[in-house]
């Protein structure tokens, strides 16, 4: 993966351009029955994936798009390297040796090759991606890597991915929210249904190297989250890191740097930032049909529990 922010807006660039020659339709292609953005990945490195090693120290981030990837990937950089007290002549050899490797800010980004010459990238590895569980190689599960698992609720995560939808060239647009809300509701969208990616990480969440954190207790107390996090991952950094780190992944903080660390993609990830931003688009049915989609997948579930289901996606 990479911390090389260079590449990352380079890479932005370079799918908004390919984009710009490929027709509507063709902009996804599907694999195992879920749509990806061809400008992206590819059904070889999806395939290529399957054998990918993970490594006992790998810090595994996972996340259904639009539910805080971006902004986790960011803090946990910061936790490590400040585990890590990497000099500033490491930290250049670090993103230097992810150039030379050509690495891609998600697992499952760029082509099949790269597994093969992720092999080469130095411990601690931090891995990203939106894949849900039954997609990720066995050595995820089978060794001993820890894996955090970011979930936001439904109803902003919904809005969110709308906008990033129709404002992302490498992904298809909508007419309208309702014809877009339908889409999210069967699980038509890229990387799958955000329901059966929260029901199958629900299964795993009593398995001690998987943790669950939601963007809402992120929001409601940055720095407390943060201590849970760097406690799973067995970070250890001062009490004076925590509010430094917070302060410096906030969501001003991220959006006003964000032509640099995400080039063109900046101005459309970086959108509200908030928790509830629902309720200025979603109808009356909707918003029923949502709670009793919620209820039937994971109502009672610790995972409902984290993102407080019951508070803030009340009507
Ligand atoms: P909104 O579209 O609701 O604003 P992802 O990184 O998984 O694509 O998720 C994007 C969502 O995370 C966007 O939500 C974005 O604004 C929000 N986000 C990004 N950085 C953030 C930060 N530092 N604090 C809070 N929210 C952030």
């Amino acid at each position: 993966m990479t911390t090389n922010r260079e590449r990352v807006a380079e890479i932005m660039e370079k799918a908004f351009s390919e984009c710009e020659k490929i027709a509507p339709e063709d902009l996804q292609f599907s694999y195992k029955g879920i749509f990806y953005p061809i400008t992206l990945s590819s059904p070889e490195t999806l395939e290529a994936l399957k054998s990918f090693e993970a490594r006992s120290d790998d810090v595994i981030l996972i996340g259904y798009p639009k539910t805080g990837t971006n902004w986790l990937d960011e803090i946990v950089r910061e936790l490590e390297s400040s585990d890590a007290k990497y000099t500033e002549e490491e930290m250049k050899e670090r993103i230097n040796v992810e150039k030379e490797l050509q690495m891609f800010p998600r697992l499952e980004f760029g082509d099949p090759g790269k597994f093969e010459r992720m092999k080469k990238l130095p411990s601690r590895r931090i891995i990203v991606t939106h894949l849900a569980p039954h997609f990720l190689p066995q050595s995820f599960f089978q060794g001993k890597a820890k894996i955090l698992v970011l979930a936001r609720n439904p109803k902003d995560t919904a809005v969110s991915y709308y906008h990033f939808n129709n404002n992302l060239p490498m992904l298809p647009s909508f007419s309208s929210w309702d014809e877009y809300f339908a889409a999210f509701m069967n699980g038509r969208l890229g990387w799958g249904s955000y329901f059966d990616h929260l029901v199958e990480w629900n299964k795993r969440i009593d398995n001690e190297r998987i943790m669950m954190i939601s963007y809402e207790e992120l929001k409601e107390n940055q720095v407390e989250g943060m201590k849970k996090i760097a406690s799973f991952f067995g970070f250890s950094l001062t009490e004076e890191d925590f509010p430094r780190i917070a302060k410096k992944t906030s969501f001003q903080a991220m959006k006003e740097k964000s032509k640099e660390t995400h080039g063109k993609l900046g101005n459309i990830l970086f959108r509200k930032g908030v928790v509830g931003n629902w309720r200025d688009y979603f109808s009356k049915a909707q918003n029923e049909e949502m709670d009793r989609k919620f209820h039937d997948c994971l109502s009672g579930t610790k995972l409902a529990a984290r993102m407080k289901y019951d508070v803030y996606c009340k009507a």
